[in-house]
């Protein structure tokens, strides 16, 4: 089946085949390739939201990055409604910079600390021209009242607000400009518990009211699963696992998925002994598994080939040579 299954609408975002390295150096000075993404394909339907879960270091921010152009891959396409946005240079991707929105993890530092939160609204709509200067004011108070503030915030500094209700202004910040993605980069992660629940409820309304995709980046699957339409697993660089978020819970195939899912409950998962992951460190990942030196379901063939995103009818798809049989229709919690 093609690169996402079954697939309704024309994709807003297609990555295909993406590879990306870093150079990084060494603390001896030598200089040395970090890839980081490494043959990803993605695609964002509009008005969805994909989650994209895994460890840290797996590649997610970098994906997300790469999607609104902050890095450049290496090698593949990103297609935006059909253009190949990844081969534009800065002039040429000025015309979709207003389509991609970004929200962060910290909010305090994502605001200048000088502006008042009316300064730095008013900057985006100026820059893309949204509405004439003298409307400004009247739709900065639309953009608070919207995500559940006043208007009197709107004369306050960015350290005269909580966490939580900075991270509302960054979302009214994202969505002021009518995008038609938001990557949201732990977005919720610095927030507490009880403040993360009304910000997950607002980007869930702002997603069914303005029909705007969203890229969900989370170490929290609890989090992935409340928000995200489908969720995609990375590890290493690569995405191991992609389907409808009930799938994935009711019926993990990757081992690494499953393992994630049973650390939520403290179990170790489908996860190899740190003697076989030792030995298995030289296993070269351009021709193997890059989840072999960790897994207990390890064949001979695992090493020697790398196993491919295969999707089922239902758009599920986990790069395994031996996934996990279908489960017994359970949910896990
Ligand atoms: N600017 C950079 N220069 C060099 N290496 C980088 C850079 N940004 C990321 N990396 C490396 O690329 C890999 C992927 O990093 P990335 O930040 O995308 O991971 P992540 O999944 O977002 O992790 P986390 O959950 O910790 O945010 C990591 O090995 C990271 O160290
Ligand atoms: S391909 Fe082999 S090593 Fe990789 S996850 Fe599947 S069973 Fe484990
Ligand atoms: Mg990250």
């Amino acid at each position: 089946m093609s690169a996402e299954g079954m697939s309704a609408a024309a994709p807003l975002i297609a990555a295909r085949d993406l590879v990306l390295d870093f150079h990084v150096k060494s603390a001896f000075g030598a200089a040395h390739g970090l890839r980081a993404l490494d043959d990803v394909s993605l695609d964002v339907r509009p008005g969805e939201i994909v989650g994209l879960v895994g460890e840290s270091g797996s590649g997610k921010t970098t994906l997300g990055k790469a999607i609104l152009g902050a890095h450049r891959p290496g090698a593949g396409r990103i297609l935006y409604r059909g253009t190949d946005i990844a081969a534009l240079d800065g002039a040429g991707r000025r015309p979709f910079r207003r389509e991609m929105q970004m929200v962060f993890q910290d909010p305090l530092s994502s605001f200048n600390p000088r502006f008042t939160i009316a300064s730095s609204l008013a900057l985006p709509l100026r820059l893309h021209r949204i509405c004439p200067e003298d409307a400004i004011p009247a739709t900065v108070a639309a953009l608070l009242q919207r995500v559940g503030l006043r208007p009197e915030h709107a004369a306050r500094y960015p350290h005269e607000l909580s966490g939580g209700q900075l991270q509302r202004i960054a979302i009214a910040r994202a969505i002021s400009v009518t995008p038609s993605l938001i990557v949201a980069d732990e977005a919720v992660s610095k927030l507490d518990v009880s403040v993360r629940a009304q910000v997950l409820n607002l980007l869930n309304r702002m997603n069914r009211e303005t029909g705007v995709s969203l890229i969900f980046i989370t170490h929290d699957l609890g989090v992935a699963r409340f928000l995200c339409h489908r969720i995609a697993v990375m590890y290493f660089g690569r995405i191991v696992e992609i389907g409808p978020t009930a799938e994935i819970f009711a019926n993990p195939r990757h081992p690494y998925t499953r393992s994630l899912l049973d650390a939520r409950h403290g179990g170790s998962g489908h996860v190899a002994t740190d003697a076989d992951e030792t030995a298995l460190s030289i296993v070269d990942p351009a021709r193997a598994c890059n989840y072999a030196a960790r897994c207990a379901r390890r064949a001979p063939e695992c090493l020697t080939a790398r196993p491919r995103l295969d999707f089922d009818a239902a758009g599920h798809a986990a790069a395994c040579f031996a996934p996990l049989p279908p489960a017994s229709g359970e949910s896990v919690t």
